[in-house]
């Protein structure tokens, strides 16, 4: 019982890693199984033909055997295999070190140490192509000031570039977690300058080779005219940008539905409009939570975590996470598997929470769980409501 549990939060761990580019390398070793001359299992990351892969090399006496998997056939992998035929596992994120290891004793043990200045390796195999987005001969790019006319990134761009690129190969995993054929009709809610809409079309259309329809809602139009200009100097047909607000959009027939930094309720609007139209994949990074905030505030009710929040910043840090624990519910309820990671480093922005929700069925058990566990956070924290909840009547 112990083993699953702790293998699972190693398998967790690498899935998180995984997907928000934290992984560094994963390595297995303390080999029981029946392959006699099989030591170790090391795993990195690599692109193949511009796709996330995971390249395992099997380490034996006395060669060296290189397969490529995807993620989910490795998490399966990981799953027959921890505390099994591999006692010793090891996980190098960015951050930290994470040990799993099962003891003669039948116990199993998982231990995370932090670890600082490390980075993230360039991918490898496909050489000088180890960016989802390249930046030759993309004129967006230069429209948008990223690059010169010869697609040198400007040294001011260079963190862009690289967040594009980090943005595109979180999605490009998600997008595979679903059928990739569905990634058909995007909404971009509160696009801004288009940035990393521009860089989700050209990898749906250039990269996977789809016809995608991808539509950018923002209610500056400024940005609206700027961004269509662009998309019709690209030549990309399939993308437009539309003046409104993302509640008055209509999402329907929408596969899929990102919402980068809307501000604090309009997280919410563009949450809710991705439930509606059943969009497969809904992908959030929050930005402010006052919505929220006010109302803790104006309650304060008396409960087993005041001790913290009569500080500002535990009490600001405390509303964000009600407010997007309450939207991963919200979800949940209506039938989508969450994920919450954080996506960027907090060097660049501290709204870095990625909110994921991929669409599977409902259930009236799971349902009710979601209802009980909204009521009750809202009991503990004087909440009188969640904006999402109200959109979502229930
Ligand atoms: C912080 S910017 C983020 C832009 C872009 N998503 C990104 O991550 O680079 C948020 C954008 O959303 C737009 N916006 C905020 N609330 C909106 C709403 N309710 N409807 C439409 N646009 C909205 C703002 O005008 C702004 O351009």
């Amino acid at each position: 019982m112990n083993v699953t549990e702790k293998a699972q939060e190693f398998i967790t761990e690498s899935e998180n890693s995984l997907h928000n580019g934290s992984f560094v390398k994963l390595s297995l070793g303390n080999y029981h199984g029946t392959d006699e001359s099989l030591k170790n299992v090391y795993i990195k990351k690599v692109l193949i033909k511009k796709e996330p892969r995971l390249s395992l090399a099997y380490r034996h006496k006395t060669r060296d055997i290189t397969k490529n998997h995807t993620f989910e056939e490795v998490t399966e992998m990981l799953k027959q295999w921890l505390g099994t035929e591999f006692r010793v596992a090891t996980l190098q994120t960015t951050d930290s070190d994470i040990l799993f290891e099962m003891h003669p004793s039948g116990k199993a043990t998982l231990k995370k140490k932090a670890v600082a200045n490390r980075e993230a390796p360039a991918l490898s195999h496909d050489k000088n192509k180890n960016r989802l987005i390249s930046p030759a001969d993309k004129g967006y790019l230069f429209d948008l000031k990223i690059t010169d006319q010869q697609g040198n990134v400007f040294h001011n761009a260079q963190d862009k570039f690289r967040q594009i690129n980090h943005y595109i190969d979180i999605l490009s995993s998600l997008i595979r977690e679903i059928d990739p054929g569905k990634a058909v009709r995007v909404a971009d809610m509160g696009s801004g300058k288009g940035y990393l809409t521009f860089a989700l079309y050209d990898y749906l259309k250039n990269v996977l080779k789809l016809d995608p329809q991808v539509t950018g809602i923002e209610f500056r139009e400024d940005l609206v005219t700027l961004c269509n200009q662009i998309a019709q100097n690209a030549g990309f047909a399939g993308l437009s940008f539309r003046e409104g607000t993302i509640d008055q959009f209509d999402a329907t027939g929408t596969n899929i539905l990102i919402a980068l930094h809307a501000c604090d309720t309009a997280t919410d609007d563009a949450i809710f409009k991705g439930i509606e139209a059943k969009s497969d994949l809904i992908v959030v990074a929050p930005c402010c939570h006052k919505q929220i905030r006010r109302q803790i505030e104006k309650h304060r009710t008396e409960n087993d975590v005041s001790f913290l929040t009569r500080h500002g910043i535990f009490l600001e840090r405390q509303a964000e996470m009600v407010t997007d624990g309450i939207r991963a519910l919200v979800l949940e309820y209506f039938g989508y598997k969450t994920k919450v990671f954080e996506f960027i480093s907090d060097a660049h922005t501290p709204k870095n929470v990625l909110i994921v929700g991929t669409r599977g069925s409902r259930n009236e058990k799971s349902q009710a769980a979601a209802l009980e566990k909204i009521r009750e956070a809202k009991r503990f924290f004087g909440i009188e409501y969640h904006h999402l909840e109200r959109l979502a009547g229930i």
